[in-house]
């Protein structure tokens, strides 16, 4: 780790605290995909999951450190042997591992969560660290709750912490209930107040329960730490967590009052913010800070005549900077083989042959249906193309009579591992004869808990992204995502994806049940 004072190391989140907000569940390929991206881009450490939660999450962290090049790979754990000791196993093959221990220390959750008396709590803190440190050299510890943590507990426990191995002290806002003022305090608190403070790195980690996250995250810099924990496009549990492009981008475009710099490469910010999109199928809200499609967009007459006379007007970053490029209208039928690869490559994708020949054929179909193809058309072709480049159902053919005199039906082929099956099925609504439709070819339980449409660009030829969440009866949460200029073609493909989604977990999980079992 860098030995410059004002060097902050990124630790992403995204695929343990981002993980666990609901419905943003991934595949195991997906983490994988990530964890190398989110590796390229220059994050510090991977939280990679919790592995002790599911023997899915097991998996994937070990895969994951096994893989990961330049990162740290974390392992969440709880105060108790099992944890760490499965947190331990799991990273065990990581050229940098680190088991990430917490308790809670606040008089709420010591009273009520874990029923103990705060001597109790101490204890465990350093049996937990001590244990972890018998594994591991890198060991972080997490008071959970700190900011409703007493001060003298949490000081105490800080400095048992350390002594007993903990390298990072990480002070999180769990229910985000701090202000930017009282948390820098906190960070400047007991780094006066412990004895042993200089012999750790202190961490935030804020959750966005009052919109104050990232303030938060800057101001506990202000006060000391040097650890920041966030998740990319902000993903987490409740309002989520800090995102981390916001971070990153408020250190290096303040860096007048935020004298900090990190290592991420800040031209990855937009397209790892799509691929996290992509995988949990959570849309990015259009007026989010940094990745949004509007975060660059001038739509006002009197903001457009500024940015034409000198951009910095209205643009405090270029857009460039975070992998948004400028010109938009791109290609259209015409444009071949090479521009395409060109254009992929300034999108920030790297296709293996195989998927740039796949791509490149869905590109020329979509070219013969709509007349000009934009950035984004290209980004969710490409984005939906790998996501489902293993599925074993795919959407061959739909044929819809909608209108007002009802009911609609629809007429639907799909390819299930190259057997193609046709059902015809009617409905109320063109969506609902589609979905009852791939309900006859594939009966299954597993129910529609989301159902959304946007455009992906402007214009009536604009291709429809539908976001589709399932629910099964085993309590699973799937999305899948699809992009069509034909909406209904999109609501089935979105529908399928999820679907195959379930299937490919729950082959996950019946595999690692079966190696565990076997074991
Ligand atoms: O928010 C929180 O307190 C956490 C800890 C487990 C670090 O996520
Ligand atoms: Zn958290």
């Amino acid at each position: 780790m860098s030995t410059d004072k004002n060097r902050v190391l990124i630790f992403d989140t995204t695929l343990r605290d981002g993980e666990q907000c609901p419905g943003a569940t991934m595949t195991f390929e997906e983490k994988l995909a990530i964890a190398d991206f989110l590796d390229e881009m220059g994050v510090d450490i991977i939280e990679a999951g919790f592995p002790i939660a599911s023997d899915g999450d097991f998996e994937a962290v070990s895969a994951i450190a096994k893989r990961v090049k330049n990162a740290v790979v974390a392992g969440l754990s709880r105060a108790a042997f099992k944890d760490i000791d499965r947190a331990a196993e799991a990273v065990k093959h990581a050229r940098r591992p680190r088991i990430h221990t917490f308790i809670s220390t606040s008089p709420v959750h010591m009273k009520y969560k874990l029923q103990k008396e705060p001597d109790a709590v101490l204890q465990l803190v350093i049996d937990q660290c001590t244990r972890a440190r018998n594994h591991v050299e890198d060991v972080e510890w997490s008071a959970e709750d700190a900011t409703r943590t007493e001060h003298d507990f949490l000081c105490r426990c800080i400095e048992a912490a350390i002594k007993a191995g903990a390298t990072t002290i990480n002070l999180p806002d769990t229910v985000g209930y701090a202000t930017p003022d009282e948390y820098r305090a906190m960070f400047e608190m007991v780094i006066n107040r412990v004895p042993n403070a200089d012999k750790a790195i202190f961490s935030v980690h804020c959750h966005d329960d009052l919109g104050l996250a990232v303030a938060n995250t800057v101001a506990g810099l202000m006060g000391g730490a040097r650890q920041v924990e966030c998740t990319v496009n902000g993903i987490g549990e409740r309002a989520g967590n800090a995102a981390l492009e916001e971070i990153v981008m408020a250190i290096k475009t303040r860096n007048d009052v935020f004298p900090f710099h990190t290592g991420i490469e800040t031209t990855l910010l937009n397209r790892a913010s799509k691929l996290v999109s992509a995988a949990t199928s959570f849309p990015v809200q259009y007026n989010k800070a940094i990745v949004g499609r509007n975060a660059f967009a001038h739509e006002s007459g009197i903001h457009q005549d500024g940015m034409l006379k000198n951009n910095q007007t209205y643009e405090i970053m270029l857009p460039e900077t975070v992998g948004v490029s400028k010109t938009s209208l791109v290609m259209g039928k015409h444009s071949g083989r090479n521009a395409f690869r060109d254009k992929l490559k300034q999108l920030g994708y790297e296709l293996a042959d195989n998927q740039l020949e796949d791509a490149f054929v869905r590109f020329k179909a979509l070219a013969d249906r709509k007349k000009h193809i934009y950035d984004e058309d290209i980004e969710a072709l490409v984005d939906e193309n790998i996501a489902t480049a293993q599925d074993r159902v795919k959407v061959l053919n739909l044929l819809v009579v909608a209108g007002t005199n009802g009911p609609q039906s629809a007429v639907l082929t799909l390819d299930i591992d190259g057997q193609h099956h046709t059902r015809q099925s009617t409905g109320n609504g063109p969506v609902d004869a589609t979905f009852n439709a791939i309900h006859q070819i594939i009966p299954h339980q597993a129910k529609l808990e989301l159902y959304q449409v946007h455009a992906v660009t402007e214009g009536t030829d604009a291709q429809a992204e539908v976001s589709v969440r399932l629910a099964d009866e085993d309590g699973r949460l799937v999305n899948g995502r699809a992009a069509d200029p034909d909406t209904l073609v999109a609501s089935a493909k979105a529908y399928i994806a999820a679907l195959n989604k379930l299937t490919k977990q729950r082959a996950g999980d019946a595999r690692v049940h079966a190696q565990h079992g076997a074991a």
